[in-house]
């Protein structure tokens, strides 16, 4: 049986294009709403071109229950299994979260702990990290809590920051990474949670994670430019 999937997405969402790319003519799941909280965000348009139902959701100067109601109304409506936030700015309800416990995901454009928590998103990461000095950055995959960045973290896979990087230049370098890693995360949670079979997704999650192969092995820190997407599917077991 096919999963279904909703988006969450704030901004330009090219990592929903890169999801909505990846699942055309997949049958373990598929694309089936996609949220926004902010009306002109590119990634509702990005969800109408390929015929995906995109909804507005306000958040701003609402109460936290109204907002709760609405997403949890589509959610059912799209009969949804499995949430991937992509450039979601916003913190998911805690009701949402419990209803859909171990079945929300999230990317980050950094290797957490490091570089996460509240405000830190966009080129705000990518300074933090270039200011760090650090030689080494990348996505980091996790299941999503309440909190900002700290739901127990599921992939990760390092790239490198170069003698010259500006923010711009590593956030593109990170992003790509990104349109693989997060495809590949998703479809793995999709066929755990199909595996199991309607069974308790906690259970079915726990006994998958951590994933048998390490993410150090899909990468060389020397190819700046030429992310090993054969291994990084090989890493989640997908094609
Ligand atoms: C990505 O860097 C993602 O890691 C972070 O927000 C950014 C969204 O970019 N959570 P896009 O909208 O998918 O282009």
């Amino acid at each position: 049986m096919s999963e279904r999937i909703a988006v969450f997405a704030s901004g330009s969402g090219t990592n929903l294009q890169a999801l909505i790319d990846h699942f055309v003519g997949r049958d373990v799941a598929e694309i089936g709403l996609v949220i926004s909280d902010r009306e002109d965000a590119d990634a509702l348009e990005r969800a109408r071109s390929a015929g995906i139902p995109a909804h507005h959701i306000p958040v701003s100067s609402r109460p936290i229950a109204a907002v709760t109601a609405d997403m949890v109304d589509a959610l059912g409506a799209a009969r949804t299994d499995i949430v991937a936030l992509a450039g979601y700015l916003r913190l998911i309800p805690p009701d949402v979260i419990r209803r859909y416990s171990h079945r929300v995901l999230n990317i980050h454009p950094a290797l957490l702990p490091a570089f996460g928590g509240k405000g830190m998103f966009g080129r705000r990461v990518h300074e933090a990290v270039l200011e760090s000095g650090s030689r080494v950055t990348g996505p980091t995959v996790h299941f999503v809590n309440e909190r900002y960045d700290e739901g127990r973290i599921i992939a990760q896979w390092p790239v490198p920051v170069l003698e010259n990087d500006s923010p711009e230049s590593l956030a593109e370098r990170v992003l790509r990474a990104e349109h693989v890693l997060y495809p590949a995360a998703v479809e793995w949670l999709a066929r755990v949670l199909a595996a199991a079979e309607g069974d308790d997704a906690a259970h079915a999650v726990s006994e998958a994670v951590p994933l048998p192969v390490s993410a150090h092995a899909c990468f060389r820190l020397d190819e700046a430019s030429a992310p090993d997407e054969a291994g990084i599917r090989r890493l989640f077991g997908v094609d």
